[in-house]
């Protein structure tokens, strides 16, 4: 099977393709709610986005410093991502904009993007506790800075980064621990200088020259290990599975998942390792395994973020206890995550041991009882992770909200069945 495109990629090609001047081409675009609302953005901000026939993709940009004042506000959706990256990019323009989004996201913190923009000399009007909705006034002249991450956050770089590109000078972000450099390597093939070394504690740091050309580029998008974690976790705790995810990215920064479920037994062979557009690529051949519970490295951390939900599932399989630590950040995603998971970790017969910082969940050795009712808190991870569990376990597994998997994986129902997946819904006449 194939899996959507890459959300991150997805979100940052529209982006970049916006402010080079011409047309950049875009083949595995996600076409998910969260980055059809990024597209639809991009838009508002000036730039021409059209999707082919083909269903590929163009962005004729508007060039460094030429977005237009949006006439209506930006709504994000879901989308943390598209709200944090697209504020990074209004910062560093002479123009004002008004950020929504859904009630998952008007309740996600954005003080840590809201604090190095306003040192670049943006101005904020947000709600209590930085919250949206929010009215953005880009800077006029904005300022440099060097900017060392409170948090260890893709999307508060990639923003810093983003005003950075309509600054003179040399903005420099430093890293305590690395995440995904999507933006990094696409400011790169869009021939920004980015400069990557390290401070003098041994930091990772980014270093961006302001005010380049962009030139536009093409852009192959690969498939999301965050979204192909789902069909690789129901093949492993489902007997008798044998089944190759195509073309996934397996960027270093992202692919710790696989790692630890390896590292737990997991039958996951790494096929035809390639590089399309500047991203390591491979095939993953997965096979029903007997797991054995591990301590995740909480270092590891970063480069599998989103993945915890759908981890914690394979860890109900497995023999034994699984820690995950060191992961709090996961309390201020698309939903309290640590809270989602081990309540429907509870609802469905699993055990385990709940900390502000993580979990440890206590496998069933592939005996999970499922049969339980979850509550996804508008958000896609959750949902999927518990129809994952529902694969392997002796019943079916409900959640009560399916809609917000459109938001990174809108094909996930026909991919799931083409698995050998039944879906229904509860009180329907016949199956969906
Ligand atoms: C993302 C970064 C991560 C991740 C999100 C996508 C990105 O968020 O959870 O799904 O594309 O930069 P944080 O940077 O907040 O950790």
């Amino acid at each position: 099977m194939a899996v959507p495109g890459d959300k991150s990629i997805s979100h940052r090609s529209l982006i970049f393709g916006a402010l080079a001047v011409g047309e950049t081409r875009i083949t595995g675009l996600l076409e998910g709610e969260d980055v059809l609302a990024t597209a639809e953005n991009m838009r508002r901000l000036g730039a021409r986005v059209t999707r082919h026939e083909d269903g590929s993709w163009s962005v004729f940009g508007v060039g460094v410093g030429g977005l237009k004042e949006p006439a209506e506000p930006l709504d994000f959706g879901n989308s943390g991502t598209g709200a944090r990256l697209v504020m990074g990019l209004v910062a560093g323009h002479p123009i004002t904009a008004t950020f929504t989004g859904d009630a998952s996201l008007s309740r996600r913190p954005m003080k840590r993007i809201i604090d190095p923009l306003t040192l670049m000399g943006a101005e904020f009007h947000a709600r209590e506790g930085g919250r949206l909705p929010l009215t953005l006034k880009g800077a006029r002249a904005p300022l440099p800075i060097r900017y060392k991450l409170p948090v260890a956050s893709a999307q508060v770089k990639s923003a810093v980064l983003l005003a950075g590109i309509n600054t003179p000078g040399e903005t420099v972000v430093v890293e305590p621990v690395p995440t995904r450099d999507h933006t990094e390597r696409m400011l790169t093939a869009f021939g920004a200088k980015v400069e990557i070394g390290t401070d003098d504690d041994g930091l990772r740091e980014v270093r961006l020259t302001g005010e380049p050309e962009l030139t536009p580029c093409d852009v192959a998008v690969p498939g999301d290990p965050s979204s192909a974690a789902f069909p690789v976790v129901a093949a492993l705790v489902t007997p008798g599975s044998d089944i190759v995810v195509e073309g996934i990215t397996l960027n270093p920064h992202r692919a710790g998942l696989y790692t630890t479920l390896i590292e737990m037994g997991g039958d996951i062979e790494i096929m035809n390792q390639r590089d399309e557009s500047g991203e390591p690529v491979a095939d993953l051949r997965v096979r029903a395994s007997e797991l054995n519970g591990i301590d995740v490295p909480p270092e590891r951390a970063a480069s599998m973020i989103d993945e915890y939900p759908v981890l914690a599932v394979a860890a109900a399989f497995a023999s034994g206890p699984t820690t995950m630590r060191g992961i709090e950040e996961l309390r201020v995603k698309e939903s309290d995550r640590i809270a989602a998971t081990v309540a429907g970790l509870h609802a469905n017969g699993v055990k385990v041991q709940e900390f502000e910082d993580g979990m440890v969940v206590e496998g069933r050795a592939g005996k999970v009882d499922g049969g339980g009712h979850v509550a996804t808190h508008l958000d896609h991870r959750i949902a999927m992770a518990f129809l994952v569990m529902g694969f392997g376990a002796k019943k079916p597994v409900t959640i009560d909200d399916g809609a917000m998997i459109a938001t990174s994986f809108p094909d996930f129902h026909q991919r799931m069945r083409e698995l050998g997946a039944i879906f229904t819904i509860p009180n329907f006449a016949g199956p969906r």
